[in-house]
Order: structure tokens, then C-alpha cells, then sequence
């Protein structure tokens, strides 16, 4: 008997697809990351110091990636800092001078977006802090200090582990640059773990709601912005609904106004502003809208779905980063589609 064997279905470790195998290897992705951060404690306290003595911060990346620097972006402005989240390919408009501090985020470290702009923030006289996956990468190789996530290598196209990984290295920096102990990252891979054997059943579940409809809202306040941007870009590459992220109490200012009876709108409840959120969700319900919410140790009264997490809320949102991956890969799955290679897509853009 000839046995059906071929490498990449031997590499997916009898998972359907790489993206669902890559989501359930965050917990692995976490603990290394956490490790090699910790190995390299030097490197990562000479670059908080350079983060606190900057006059401005600028975070450049792209797609996934970009959310993640949003996130940190949001992690230092609410400690005062100067920092301006950037698209990478808007590096025109943005001018760096002496005194600035450029963290680049890539996982692939190629991004020609990224590339361009440290090219031209370095000759500002900026200098430049990478952080990505792939050691010695371009992006590695062409800035000041390097830190790097292990997330492992990552096949699916649309990033999954790396997005955690790189959450869990900005939050880890971020608290050396708040000089507050790193003790409490000790243990995120295993609650991670426990979260998606907990989670999976309904994010399927969700998922597959979502699969037949043709428009999805994602909203969040505060630091569940850059997840709520997250989950809603997932949905789009892989399962192709039309979904948008907003902050949600900009949410009235003309999202609102497409809403109709059964029109999906998932909150983000990292567990702060909560009755802020549950203002908002009332709004969405109130004119029709099924209503799900991922929520971090404090409920949303009124959803109509919903999931609650009692947890550590320090790692509120790299929780719920598994959570919106598995979301949209059930949704894609559902509709049909292979996650792990989205139409018009690339894994690294090295194109303008
Ligand atoms: C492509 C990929 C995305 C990724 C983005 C940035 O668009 O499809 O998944 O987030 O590039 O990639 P980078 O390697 O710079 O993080």
C-alpha cells in the first residue's frame, strides 16, 4: 500500500490548515518570545532607555503589523510620551528629526514600506529600532537596535502567532520602559493556552454566524482599538466579508447608520471604559444589531453573545488575540475558502 504522504501535509501536524495550526502554536510562540527577551534583558534596557529619552516616538509598520505598533503606540500615550503611529507607506508625510526614535515592527523584516521609511527617518537623523521575526532580516540589518520576537516560522499568509508575539514583546518593553516588573508575563502562555481550549467552541460558533453575512463591525475602546482592527482585518483576508473596526464611540458618527436588523457587531471588552462599551453596544442593539462580546474579567450587560475571560487583565489583549484569529478562520472555513492562502495576497510586500 502506497501511503498518501506529502511534506506540507505532514508539517500542518494533522491540523486541517497551517493558519489553525499557527493559532494553536501562540502559547509556544509566547513563551519563547518571552524567553528570548529575557536572555537579551541588556539589549531590550538600552532600548527603553533610548524609548525614554526620545523627544517623539514614531511606530512604523504595516497591516497586522501596524496594529500591533498601534497598540504600543497606545501603551506609551497614555504615559505621556510622544508617539505617532504611522502606516508605513505614509512615510512621506512624515518628517523625523534629531532626538526621534523610529521602532519599526515587521515580522518578515522586508516590508518594503518599512524599509523606505527607516531608509529616509535614518538620513532625518532619527534612530531606528526594529523588532521583527526573521533574525538578520533587511529591516534587522538596516537599524540601530534590533529585538526580536521567536514566534517560529509562520506559513499562513495572514499572521496569526507573530501578531501575538509582537504584542508580547511591545508590552514586555513597554514595562521596562515603565521599569515595572515582568512577573506577570511569566505565565501568558499558559492562560493563552487554557484561553483557546476554552474559546475554540465559540469562536467556531461565531465564526460561522459570521460566514453569511456580508458586513461585520468590530468595536473596542481603548487598547481593544488595535484588536477590534485586528479581528476585522482577519475577517477580510481570509473569509472576504466586508468588515471595519472603529473606535466605539465614534461609532454614532456614521457607522451606526448602516445598522439593520441582524447586522453583526462584535465589542472588544479588554475590561476598561466598560460602561462607556456597554453605552455603545445598547446603541447598536437598539436599531437591530446581533451583538456578540469577547470580554476580559468584566461583562457587557445586554450582548447577546458573549464570552468571558477571568484572567490577569495586564494580558487582556494578547487574550484576546487568539480569540479574533479563530473567529475569522472558522468563518473562511465555513464559506469554503483555504485560510492559509488568501486571493490577492502576499505574505511579505516588497513591492511600493
Ligand atoms: C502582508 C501580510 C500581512 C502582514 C503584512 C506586514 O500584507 O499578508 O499578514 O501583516 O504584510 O508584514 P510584516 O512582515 O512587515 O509584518
Amino acid at each position: 500500500k502506497i501511503i498518501d504522504w506529502d511534506a506540507s501535509s505532514a508539517s500542518k501536524e494533522g491540523y486541517p490548515h497551517f493558519m489553525l495550526k499557527e493559532i494553536h502554536e501562540n502559547p509556544i510562540a509566547i513563551k519563547d518570545t518571552i524567553s528570548g527577551l529575557l536572555n537579551d534583558i541588556d539589549r531590550v534596557k538600552e532600548i527603553a532607555e533610548e524609548i525614554r529619552n526620545a523627544e517623539r516616538i514614531i511606530v512604523t509598520a504595516a497591516g497586522t503589523s501596524y496594529h500591533a505598533g498601534l497598540y504600543f503606540s497606545l501603551l506609551l500615550a497614555r504615559r505621556g510620551y510622544t508617539v505617532m503611529p504611522l502606516v508605513a507607506s505614509e512615510y512621506h508625510s512624515v518628517r523625523a528629526k534629531k532626538g526621534d526614535i523610529v521602532l519599526a515592527i515587521s515580522q518578515s523584516g522586508e516590508t518594503l514600506d518599512v524599509k523606505m521609511g527607516i531608509r529616509k527617518f535614518k538620513e532625518e537623523g532619527a534612530k531606528i529600532i526594529a523588532l521583527t521575526n526573521v533574525i538578520e532580516s533587511d529591516i534587522a540589518r538596516e537599524s540601530d537596535y534590533k529585538l526580536y520576537m521567536r514566534a517560529g516560522p509562520e506559513i499562513g499568509v495572514a499572521a496569526t502567532k507573530t501578531f501575538t508575539s509582537e504584542l508580547v514583546s511591545l508590552k514586555f518593553l513597554h514595562s521596562v520602559v515603565e521599569r515595572e516588573s515582568l512577573d506577570y508575563l511569566e505565565k501568558a502562555h499558559e492562560i493563552v493556552r487554557n484561553v483557546i481550549t476554552e474559546t475554540e467552541g465559540f469562536a467556531k460558533k461565531i465564526g460561522e454566524e459570521l460566514a453569511n453575512k456580508n458586513n461585520i463591525y468590530y468595536l473596542g475602546r481603548g487598547l481593544g482599538v488595535p484588536l477590534a482592527m485586528e479581528g476585522a482585518l482577519k475577517i477580510k483576508e481570509i473569509a472576504y466579508i466586508h468588515a471595519e473596526a472603529y473606535p466605539a464611540g465614534e461609532s454614532k458618527h456614521g457607522p451606526i447608520a448602516l445598522i439593520e436588523k441582524g447586522f453583526p457587531v462584535i465589542f472588544i471588552n479588554t475590561g476598561e471604559l466598560v460602561d462607556e462599551l456597554e453605552k455603545n453596544l445598547q446603541e447598536m442593539k437598539a436599531r437591530g444589531a446581533t451583538t456578540y462580546s469577547i470580554n476580559v474579567n468584566e461583562r457587557l450587560n445586554f450582548s447577546d453573545n458573549e464570552i468571558v475571560i477571568k484572567s490577569d487583565g495586564r494580558l487582556a489583549e494578547i487574550i484576546i488575540a487568539p480569540i479574533v484569529q479563530l473567529i475569522a478562520y472558522y468563518a473562511a472555513v465555513r464559506r469554503g475558502y483555504d485560510p492559509d492562502k488568501p486571493r490577492n495576497l502576499a505574505k511579505t510586500v516588497t513591492v511600493e
